[in-house]
């Protein structure tokens, strides 16, 4: 089977490997450079559980958080790069002193991702820099993060080295179909043809979509981060608040964000959004305030009405799948986006339950 593959981001790249890996032959399309876009702006972080109800979203996270320590070792093995995951954990923190915290976390999952409520003085004992206003956090031990540039970076190379032809530079601008079903993409004015098209374009699947006369209502959500000098370091754990997340990194640096705004594609970093996460960042870190801003940037989420990843087959066009919709969790969800497209494209079903994310709740009429 030949699967042709739009999209260089960490879901089109990590797909691509894992169809090449299942036997198909797989081209990739990129119209930039691998991870360019929302996957190479991302921090990176692991944090699989949410609070409320078991859902599909959360058991879909879980499973591929339980997969990330041995993505990480195959590809080091595959290509030589280390991803950087880092298992330190994140501290949620507590502003009102008592205050109860409801995680909903199931007592098995909160035992194997290490939930724990500290108090004030564990807290400091873990964080001494946090400012005084934090009375506790809750921790979660299991919540990683990887370096997302090295991630796709590695995902790419270990493609290639299954077998992936990648064409980069190379912007499809067409599906093409014919009787119901796709076959092929136009990319620079040239015809290539497959027996399944997957479309992992992230917030620029709805317009790729449409050409095959499909409506995806996947939007872009603009994040704008930066990143601060973090040597000597101030944290040793990922700190996340209600407004800002602070990611620790190997490299020394300190990476702030995000912000999410509905501004369409935008591409700009803008005063207000920086000065909003510097002032909620050193609200929680005070000594953040005497750092050197190294970098700013800015991605484009994949977002869907219900917050939702769009994963599986699309109705109507037999051999056209869709992969987008991870919104704020795309690096968390790629390894096993992976293998669940990668068997809906080989098998024709996922061997894990993921009907909450099939591409026909956008669509009217019966289910085709
Ligand atoms: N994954 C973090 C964010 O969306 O900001």
């Amino acid at each position: 089977m030949k699967v042709l593959v739009v999209g260089g981001g960490i879901i089109g790249c990590a797909t691509a490997d894992t169809l090449a890996r299942g036997g198909a032959r797989v081209v990739l399309f990129e119209r930039g450079a691998p991870g360019g876009e929302a996957s190479g702006a991302a921090a990176g972080m692991l944090t699989a559980l949410g609070a409320g109800p078991r859902t599909q979203l959360q058991d879909l996270a879980v499973a591929s958080w339980r997969l990330y320590p041995s993505v990480a070792a195959e590809l080091l093995e595959r290509t030589g790069v280390d991803v950087e995951l880092v298992r330190r954990g994140t501290l949620y923190p507590i502003f009102t002193a008592g205050a109860i915290v409801e995680t909903g976390v199931p007592p098995p999952l909160a035992a194997e991702f290490g939930v724990a409520i500290l108090d004030e003085d564990e807290t400091r004992a873990r964080e001494p820099a946090l400012s005084p206003r934090v009375r506790g956090a809750l921790f979660v031990a299991g919540d990683h993060w990887v370096n997302n540039q090295r991630l796709v970076s590695a995902y790419a190379q270990a493609a290639a080295a299954s077998g992936v032809e990648i064409r980069a530079g190379r912007a499809v601008t067409r599906i093409l179909t014919a009787g119901g079903r796709a076959q092929g993409v136009l990319a620079d004015g040239e015809e290539f043809g497959g027996d399944a098209v997957l479309i992992a374009a992230g917030a620029w699947s709805g317009e790729l979509m449409a050409t095959a006369g499909a409506k995806l209502r996947v939007r872009p959500a603009r994040g704008q981060m930066l990143a601060l000098s973090h040597v000597p370091p101030v944290l040793t754990h990922c700190v996340h608040g209600d407004e800002v997340y602070l990611v620790p990194r190997p490299s020394g640096e300190l990476l702030v964000g995000a912000t999410v705004e509905r501004v369409g594609f935008r591409r700009e970093v803008t005063a207000g959004g920086i000065a909003g996460l510097l002032a909620t960042a050193i609200d929680l870190v005070p000594a953040l305030g005497d750092r050197a801003i190294t970098r700013t940037w800015y991605g484009f989420r994949p977002w869907a009405p219900d917050s939702l990843p769009v994963l599986g087959p699309w109705p109507g066009v037999s051999g056209l799948f869709i992969a987008t919709g991870h919104y704020r969790s795309g690096i968390m969800l790629a390894p096993i986006t992976a293998r669940v497209m990668a068997e809906w494209i080989l098998e024709g079903k996922p061997s894990i339950a993921a009907d909450d994310f099939l591409p026909d709740r956008f669509v009217a009429g019966p289910r085709g």
